[in-house]
């Protein structure tokens, strides 16, 4: 019997297909919300989508390359504050909730989210 401790994050997660719903919430739950809307203005949302799809999957542990630039190349400049990054990692949680992610994986995700704060944060 699998339990969530023995599969692998990437499957937990529903694999490419249930990274790619959830990654949809997560854009609509950016979009949907003042505190971080504007910053996606300017932006070609479907290659925001894709890349955002692929980076998911490949730091779950999936067999998808990630093709865009790393944290710092993307957000170098952007001068994002601390409110903002625990408003995307709330929009996070809350879309792995509407996908019913156990407890127990959406923390894992938490974990992995939260060590990329320094990349992110005021670069
Ligand atoms: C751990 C938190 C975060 C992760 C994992 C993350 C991840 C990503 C990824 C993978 C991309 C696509 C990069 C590419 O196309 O090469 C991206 C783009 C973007 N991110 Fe983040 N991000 C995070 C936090 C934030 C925060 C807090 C903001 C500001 C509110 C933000 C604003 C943006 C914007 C505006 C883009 C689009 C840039 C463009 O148009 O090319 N991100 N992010």
């Amino acid at each position: 019997m699998s339990t969530a401790t023995t599969t692998s994050l990437y499957d937990r997660l529903g694999r490419h297909e249930g990274i790619t719903r959830i990654t949809r919430t997560l854009i609509a739950n950016h979009l949907a919300n003042p505190l971080v809307n504007a910053r996606y203005g300017a932006s070609d949302m479907d290659k925001v989508e894709q890349r955002v799809v692929e980076f998911f999957c490949a730091g779950a542990g999936g067999p998808e390359t990630y093709t865009g630039k790393d944290m710092l190349g993307t957000h170098k400049g952007m001068n994002i504050n601390e409110q903002e990054f625990v408003t995307v990692v709330d929009d996070a949680m809350a879309a792995l909730e509407t996908h019913s992610i156990d407890p127990a994986t959406r923390n894992e995700v938490l974990a992995i989210l939260w060590s990329l704060k320094g990349g992110v944060v005021r670069v």
